[in-house]
């Protein structure tokens, strides 16, 4: 896209929303919103590209509570612990990344919801020594995915899980998955073709064929507490949530995408039809990936398509260049001529993908401040990155970065860029993570300030991790409004809209984490009747 194009749009919806600003603590803008005026028909076949926020923002808090504008309500789905099923399955702990997938010819669906990690304190019990069977046990189960079904009650509009569910399972640590694609059977991981679990279980993404890619996010904790090979973690895990027995459809590690510090995944089209695939590397100093598959996308044949992520082409961005760079094992061994250590390390495609990060750095792409969620817009193909931040580098608030492909094409080498919004006091928030799109182009975006920083020093003003809106458009363009805030030491993660956009299902994440006790804790969060300990619970929230 070029400038003039962009500036349109920026332009577009100035003077249809309305909005008058009041004062918070922050002195950062924090306007009281009325409701957008009708738009006007998007040229890109959006019903209306003006922004449209129509909830009165809250204020920063400290409260061990999930805090919604007026207006807003949530309702507690599932929690840790609590029976998914009738054979007595239990939701995982720390769920992050939600999906729902309505159940064709019924108002239910299913949601897939990931867990990211297990806090001893609440899940594996105090270890000695080192992890026994059982704690292993746990440490595993505890993660992975949960597949749950989900309903609205026709009369009271809360939304439930149902324990009957025949569709609702564990996928763990404990499951099975096939490899796929070039390092599969490979020396790179150890001959595997199979593997044991998944964990780590960051965010996620929808294919275009009704599966959900799962991001293996960080793995090392795990695979060293319960022993496993670090090669068959740090992958993108594809399952099919309907298919209750995997009959049809075994959970696949899909290597072609590389093995990294996956957080999610966001697929598009290129013009010509084949599958793109974007993701970010949640690490200091990581690059943003995208794949992009050799064969083109055909919708006639169904979940057959996941075939397009076995092979393709990885490539890794040079933002000061604006190119993506193949990450090919003949560029990766000409630029390591001469240090026989890399050549030894990188012999065939296989290790390149296994060794992402190090093949990118080496072949000049650029190191950047933990991009996290990465999200293609709606609206116009732009890429929205998340950057949390990077504290080593004095970039302790992060920033959202937007990549401009050139022509607006998903498969395009070559790219331009802007800082779309930046963390700070000025913006209201600080650490972006998870994005998301509503139905008029607004960013979603919750927010992760680590526990141990909350309510301190540069992050004081901040308080609570949160949640904001941020319209692409007109001229609150950029403006960060905040719709929530979570329960004491929790971040807010997974956003998802069901496709009326009347319910947004959110997962809270590790409140009380840094309780000291099971007699001392920090949060007692969703403060359930006879509870005992905070939970970690993805929640349905309703009021839009
Ligand atoms: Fe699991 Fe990058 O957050
Ligand atoms: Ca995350
Ligand atoms: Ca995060």
């Amino acid at each position: 896209m070029d400038v003039n194009r962009r500036k349109f749009l920026t332009y577009v919806g100035t003077g249809m929303t309305a909005l008058t600003v009041a004062s918070t603590g922050l002195g950062a803008l924090a306007p009281k919103v009325a409701a957008a005026d009708k738009g006007r028909d998007s040229l890109f076949g959006y019903e209306n590209r003006a922004s449209k926020i129509d909830f009165t923002p809250i204020a920063p808090t400290t409260a061990d509570e999930l805090v919604l504008p007026e207006g807003y309500t949530y309702d507690v789905i599932a929690a840790y612990g609590d029976v998914i099923n009738q054979k007595g399955d239990t939701f995982g702990f720390n769920c992050d990344f939600t999906m729902y997938l309505p159940i064709k010819g019924s108002s239910r669906g299913l949601l897939l919801v990931n867990h990211e990690y297990t806090n001893p304190l609440f899940v594996e019990g105090p270890v000695v020594a080192s992890y026994t069977p059982k704690q292993i046990e746990a440490l595993l189960y505890n993660q992975g995915l949960s597949i749950i079904e989900v309903y609205q009650e026709p009369n009271t509009k809360e939304w439930k899980m149902d324990p009957t569910s025949k569709y609702a399972r564990r996928i763990s640590g404990l499951a099975t998955f096939q490899l796929t694609g070039p390092s599969k059977g490979t020396p790179s991981v150890n001959g595997a073709t199979q593997v044991q679990g998944t964990f780590a279980n960051c965010s996620g993404g929808a294919t275009l064929w009704d599966t959900v890619l799962s991001c293996e996010e960080n793995w090392e904790t795990t695979v060293n507490r319960a022993g496993l090979d670090t090669t068959h973690y740090g992958w993108v895990v594809e399952v099919d949530p309907f298919d209750k027995n995997d009959q049809y459809f075994k959970p696949r590690k899909h290597t072609a995408l590389g093995r990294f510090h996956h957080e999610n995944c966001a697929m598009g089209l290129s013009k010509d039809r084949r599958v793109v695939v974007y993701s970010g590397d949640d690490k200091a100093g990581a690059c943003v990936y995208k794949y992009i598959s050799k064969g083109k996308f055909n919708e006639a044949k169904g979940k057959e398509n996941s075939k397009l992520l076995e092979e393709g082409t990885l490539y890794a961005a040079d933002m000061e260049a604006g190119v993506w760079i193949a990450l090919t094992i003949d560029a990766v061994r000409e630029a390591a001529k001469g240090n026989q250590e890399l050549l030894n390390k990188y012999q065939t495609q296989a290790d390149v993908l296994v060794h992402t990060h190090d093949a990118a750095i080496l072949l000049g792409a650029t190191p950047t401040d933990r991009p996290e969620d990465v999200e293609i817009s709606p609206i116009d193909n732009s890429i929205f990155i998340a950057h949390t931040n990077n504290t080593s580098k004095g970039n302790f608030h992060g920033h959202i970065t937007r990549f401009f492909e050139t022509d607006a094409d998903l498969g395009s080498l070559t790219f331009t860029y802007e800082i779309f919004a930046a963390g700070g006091t000025q913006s209201g928030f600080s650490a972006p993570d998870n994005l998301d799109f509503d139905r008029h182009g607004n960013l979603w975006t919750v927010t992760d300030i680590s526990t141990s920083s909350l309510n301190k020093g540069t992050y004081e003003p901040f308080k609570n991790n949160g949640m904001f809106v941020i319209p692409t458009t007109g001229k609150d363009k950029g403006q960060a409004f905040q719709f929530a805030s979570g329960p004491v030491e929790s971040e807010l993660t997974g956003p998802w809209f069901t496709p009326n956009q009347k319910t947004l299902f959110l997962a809270v994440q590790h409140p009380g984490e840094r309780s000291p006790s099971l007699n001392d804790l920090t949060s007692k969060w969703p403060h359930r009747k006879g509870d005992t300990m905070p939970r970690p619970s993805v929640v349905a929230i309703k009021g839009f």
